[in-house]
């Protein structure tokens, strides 16, 4: 038997406060972060100034300039920007993130664009069918995520460096790299697939005390993912931002010791 399942309603909604503003400035940020990257994605340049290297190129596993793959070239021969080779992984980890699934069926479809607000569409399927129902690649990515977070982590050791690659050096960049990868590691630590790696399939935590502990601290954390993913998009593009500056000799790096 098959029946109504929402409530008849024919104001589209009765809620009196601005709830378009989330919505609206999620989109907005979301458009802009998403021109940005692709922009410096294709664009194969500016990426490297010794000794930083943009988080959207690390690893830099294709044809890129000398001193940037620490990883070696084993994509030498492909032909666009090395960052298509590896932005995948980033990029995939936060598109089929669980918080910014809400943000952008929010922003950008309106599925609905806030709570008690009805969604334009007539028919709804969730994430269960095609094309959604590959949302529940997520945990993959973030295995992925891990590695990419390790890699960034290694970029900032190596930027403890002068530009002629000599130890015991630090620069602004080196500290915008270093909240980066913390804002990173918070932001991956705080996902709720690794919640679930960590904490998740267990019939009684009293016999895993290793994990039930990781699983507290991991689940303390996911209370703030959602700010985790916004202050971690905004570091990456600034960092991304300052080496492009650097690169193309714009500005000169603040050197600390
Ligand atoms: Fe957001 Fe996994 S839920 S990164």
């Amino acid at each position: 038997m098959s029946g109504p399942t929402r409530a008849r309603i024919p104001e589209r909604t009765l809620r009196e406060d601005r709830w378009w503003l989330a919505p609206l400035a999620t989109f907005v940020v979301f458009a802009a972060f998403v021109v940005y990257a692709t922009v410096r994605a294709f664009m194969g340049s500016g990426y490297y100034a010794s000794p930083y290297l943009s988080p959207f190129y690390s690893p830099c596993l294709g044809d890129c300039v000398d001193g940037a793959s620490d990883f070696g070239q084993p994509f030498q021969a492909f032909p666009l920007s090395a960052a298509l080779i590896i932005l995948i992984f980033p990029l995939g980890f936060r598109l089929t993130c669980y918080y910014y699934r809400k943000a952008y069926y929010r922003a950008f479809w309106l599925s609905p664009p806030a709570c008690a607000v009805a969604e334009p569409h007539q028919a709804y399927s969730g994430e269960t069918r095609f094309p959604l129902v590959f949302q529940n690649i997520h945990r993959w990515f973030w295995y992925a995520a891990v590695l990419v977070a390790l890699v960034l982590s290694f970029d900032v050791v190596l930027a403890f460096r002068n530009a002629e690659h000599e130890w015991g050096h630090m620069g602004l960049g080196t500290l915008l790299m270093l909240v980066n990868v913390v804002l990173i590691w918070l932001y991956t630590l705080s996902c709720h697939s690794c919640r679930h790696a960590v904490g998740g399939r267990l019939r009684h935590f009293s016999k895993h005390p290793v994990r039930y502990r990781l699983w507290t601290w991991v689940s303390r954390l996911n209370t703030r993912h959602a700010q985790y993913a916004w202050y971690s998009l905004f570091s990456v593009a600034l960092v991304d931002l300052y080496i492009y500056l650097l690169a193309t000799g714009v500005i000169d790096d603040v050197r600390f010791f």
